[in-house]
């Protein structure tokens, strides 16, 4: 099969098209002839030797820890899921997945049926960036009904997805982006912009009772002051994540980390909710698998709307 893989960590240049041994499934895993693969920060910063580095195994390594596709072949085990079940997921991470290929071999308990309203390329995009979204407002957020919810980097994979997450949760969203994508969030929902290029995040809010902080560093420590006593920020970059925590513990706040889990059962959820029309995936770009290197640099960029997705044709 073909997949885009690594042979040493680099920049984007690092990243080939090859032909690879297709992956063999065991118990309670199916295999996917994938259509998509979504493309997330997480990725570029992997291959370059920082991210999941540490947890990926040997090089060469295949990026891509979220897909969607049909199943292909059900292992022993396997009850859910049948040949031909069009399915999405976010898969094993932190260990290496290798998503960008034509298949993937993948746990059914990290997977869910996709939703007739998305695309292959839409739910491609949804796993890893609407699990973080989602466990972060509710896991470790206990976003309740009625509370006000900061998100920087609002029009971002994970952002976008927290916007309309909370807004399905009954909670008053603000959102801080750049003024070129203040309509497109508020036709998601939010009920107040923050232009980050213009305003000063921490004299326009201070009453908020959870902020999800997509920057971190700096930004995430100065967003600490938008928080109103008792309320909580969760900090998205992991390489920032205990600077923000500090920051807030020195400042007698609350600051919480993350490392977003694979999790069936909330992919469902997220299924479900789009299902409802209460939750969409924005595409910023559908690139074809040979041109990873493109997506790695568009991403890496910092200003994509929504998700990059790399798709995969049908042979
Ligand atoms: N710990 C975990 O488990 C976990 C999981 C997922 C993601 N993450 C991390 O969370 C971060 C966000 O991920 P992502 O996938 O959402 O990234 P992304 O899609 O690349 O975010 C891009 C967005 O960031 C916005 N942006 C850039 N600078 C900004 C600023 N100063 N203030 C407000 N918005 C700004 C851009 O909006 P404009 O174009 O308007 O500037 C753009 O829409 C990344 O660092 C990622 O690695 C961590």
């Amino acid at each position: 099969m073909k997949a885009s893989r690594i042979h040493a960590f680099g920049g984007a240049d690092a990243l080939s098209c090859e032909e690879v041994p297709t992956p063999t499934i065991r118990d309670n895993e199916v295999l996917v002839r994938n259509r998509a693969a979504g493309v997330n920060p997480i990725d570029w910063k992997t291959c370059s030797g920082g991210g999941a580095a540490a947890f990926i195994g040997k090089l060469p390594f295949i990026p891509g820890w979220e897909f969607a596709g049909t199943v292909e072949m059900v292992g022993a085990g396997v009850e859910d899921y049948q040949i031909g079940d069009r399915v999405f997921g976010f898969i094993r991470f932190p260990e290496a997945a290798g998503c960008y290929a034509e298949y993937v071999a993948a746990p059914v308990a990290q997977i869910a049926h996709k939703p007739d309203e998305l695309s292959f390329s839409q739910a491609g995009g949804l796993g890893l960036a609407g699990l973080t979204a989602w466990q972060a407002l509710h896991d470790k957020g206990q976003l309740q009904a009625g509370q006000k919810v900061l998100v920087l980097a609002a029009a971002g994979g994970v952002g976008h997805l927290a916007v309309q997450l909370a807004k399905a949760a009954g909670a008053e969203v603000i959102g801080s982006a750049s003024a070129a994508n203040h309509e497109y969030l508020r036709g998601l929902g939010c009920d107040r912009l923050i232009d980050y290029k213009t305003q000063d995040l921490a004299s326009e809010v201070q009453d908020a009772d959870l902020v999800i902080d997509g920057i971190g560093g700096e930004v995430g420590i100065s967003a600490l002051s938008c928080l109103k006593p008792g309320g909580r920020l969760v900090t998205l970059p992991s390489v920032t994540a205990d600077a923000v925590i500090r920051a807030a513990e020195a400042d007698g706040k609350q600051a919480l980390g993350i490392r977003v889990e694979p999790n069936g059962q909330q992919l469902a959820e997220l299924a479900r909710l789009c299902a409802e029309g209460k939750l969409q995936l924005t595409l910023a770009g559908e690139l074809p698998l040979s041109e990873a290197r493109q997506a790695h640099q568009q991403s890496a960029g910092g200003h994509v709307r929504g998700k990059l997705v790399l798709t995969i044709e049908e042979s």
